[in-house]
């Protein structure tokens, strides 16, 4: 019995190990040296095209560097960032940047109304899904399901983002769970939502 729950333990260990290389922050911070010019000294970044990894998901931050490696997710300046890091790297950047806070923007009066609608209830008739089912009614997103966080993120981004999962240029999310959304989403529904999401919180 005891050798069983001996074996019992060291499997659950190396199961929680292989997923879960919990990262190093302060590794990750010094390894973050060479991100800071674009992502912020603390993930908050000032262009708004350079997405905020402030409060990220660690284990989203490790999947997208691990895609920008593999060629899975394609961008010019990130294929070539994370061509020289490891899976520890990775492990380590996602636990510095996660463990800083974000700095949330505001949203465009205008187009609050019409983006928390759809942040909050899809659109039932296109058939869009609710945002807040997987990224949550804060934005907060779900670190282990590997749901990325919204809220305080530029707005620029994120219609980028979604418009690179509407044509599929960006095809890295498992199961086309964004692909599926973003394709039957309209660019004022896009425009809506990605100023509603600069001012969650
Ligand atoms: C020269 C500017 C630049 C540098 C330096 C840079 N990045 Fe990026 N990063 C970008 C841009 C631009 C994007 C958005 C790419 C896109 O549109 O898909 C991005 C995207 C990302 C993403 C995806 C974020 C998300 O929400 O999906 C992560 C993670 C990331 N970078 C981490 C890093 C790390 C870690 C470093 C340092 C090792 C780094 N970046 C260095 C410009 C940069
Ligand atoms: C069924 C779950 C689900 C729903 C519903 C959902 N998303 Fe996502 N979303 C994801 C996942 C998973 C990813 C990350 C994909 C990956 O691994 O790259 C993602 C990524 C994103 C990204 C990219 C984030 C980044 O930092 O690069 C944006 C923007 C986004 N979603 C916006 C939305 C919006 C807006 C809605 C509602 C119209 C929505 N999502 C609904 C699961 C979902």
């Amino acid at each position: 019995m005891k050798k069983f729950l001996t074996i019992a333990a060291f499997a659950v260990c190396s199961a929680v190990g292989a997923t879960h290389a919990a990262g190093d922050v302060e590794a990750g911070k010094a390894k973050a040296a060479m991100c800071m010019a674009c992502h912020g000294q603390d993930g908050n970044s000032a262009a708004p095209n350079f997405p905020k990894l402030a409060g990220q998901g660690a284990d989203y931050i490790a999947k997208q560097l691990s895609d920008f490696k593999s060629g899975a997710r394609t961008d010019a300046t990130m294929n070539g960032m994370a061509a020289a890091l490891t899976d520890e790297d990775m492990a380590n950047l996602g636990a510095f940047y996660a463990s800083q806070t974000v700095k949330v923007g505001t949203a465009a009066e205008d187009k609050v109304e019409a983006g928390q609608a759809l942040y909050r209830a899809g659109n039932p008739a296109s058939g869009v899904s609710a945002c807040t089912a997987c990224h949550g009614p804060t934005g907060a997103g779900n670190p282990l399901a590997k749901f990325p966080s919204l809220g305080g993120q530029h707005a620029d981004y994120v219609a980028a983002q979604l418009k690179n999962f509407r044509s599929g240029a960006r095809a890295n999310d498992a199961g086309s769970m964004m692909r599926a959304i973003a394709k039957k989403m309209t660019d004022t529904e896009i425009d809506a939502v990605s100023q509603y999401v600069q001012g969650l919180h």
